[in-house]
């Protein structure tokens, strides 16, 4: 089985002391791949550092976090533009609304949102959305400037099965973390009715850990405990739920499929990477 981790911060703090284990227990796993969503400024030098380190496991992405987005935001997004002409990026993001924290900079908020929509049309790249308080005004903005090529995730979904067609509509897929494992969430009635090829899995480490770590610093190799809470609640075996979300997560990302494949019975696989 192989997992993908489509969001998780692994260049934070809290895995100052242990990081390269950390990533090799999650290898050992079977997380393969590891989607890095930037923050702001100061997140990118240790972020492409890490993918440096690991190139066959982890990926960056490039954008703003909404509770990032301050007086400066404009010379943020003018350095996001200028990272996406210099390298490979796999994804904007994370960005979004966030009216949890702080609401002095909603209009900004707004601004940098729709800028990086822009930014994720024009590269082609997928769109990690981060919500928190802000559904309706997210929903409304995706579909004021939707068109058919935008994709992405709504990052750390946990809302009614009515949320998670809405989002689904405007063709996203849904990132489902930690909460899907918490006692009495609504994923657990929402999973039920959506199907598994509108899913990803995600930590959003070192948030958010899935039970039985709740409250403790999350990291990839946890991944498989969410994956076997959604088997769970759907009644399927934890395999059809690896297979379809790395499908999933490797078509969004377009991660190239040979690198996953196990090499043809009696031949060489071909074009293997090193
Ligand atoms: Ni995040």
């Amino acid at each position: 089985m192989i997992f993908i981790d489509t969001h998780t911060h692994l260049y934070l703090e809290e895995f100052e002391p242990d990081r390269h284990q950390m990533v090799e227990r999650a290898i050992e796993a079977g997380v393969k791949y590891m989607m890095l969503p930037n923050i702001d400024g100061t997140s990118v030098h240790p972020m492409l550092e890490l993918c440096k380190t690991f190139p066959d496991n982890i990926m960056p992405m490039i954008g703003l976090h909404p509770t990032s987005v301050k007086e400066n935001y404009m010379d943020q997004l003018a350095a996001v533009e200028c990272w996406l002409l210099d390298r490979k990026f796999y994804g904007i993001g994370e960005c979004g609304m966030d009216f949890y924290w702080d609401k002095t900079f909603v209009n900004e908020q707004e601004i940098a949102f729709r800028h990086q929509i822009d930014l994720a049309k024009a590269y082609k790249l997928p769109l990690i959305v981060h919500i928190r308080e802000s559904f309706n005004e997210v929903i409304k903005i995706l579909k004021d400037v939707n068109k058919p090529e935008l994709q992405g995730i709504f990052h750390c979904f946990s809302g009614s099965v009515e949320q998670a067609r809405q989002a689904i509509d405007l063709g996203f897929s849904l990132g489902l973390g930690g909460v899907t494992t918490f006692k009495n969430n609504k994923m657990q009635e929402t999973l039920k009715h959506i199907d598994l090829k509108h899913l990803v899995l995600e930590t959003d480490a070192p948030f958010l850990a899935p039970m039985p770590h709740r409250g403790k610093r999350n990291e990839p190799a946890y991944i498989p405990l969410i994956a076997e809470k959604i088997a769970e609640i759907k009644g399927i075996s934890v395999e059809e739920v690896a297979q379809a979300t790395t499908e999933n997560a490797m078509k969004l990302f377009r991660i190239a499929n040979h690198e996953t494949m196990e090499p043809a019975s009696g031949g060489q696989s071909p074009a293997k990477h090193n």
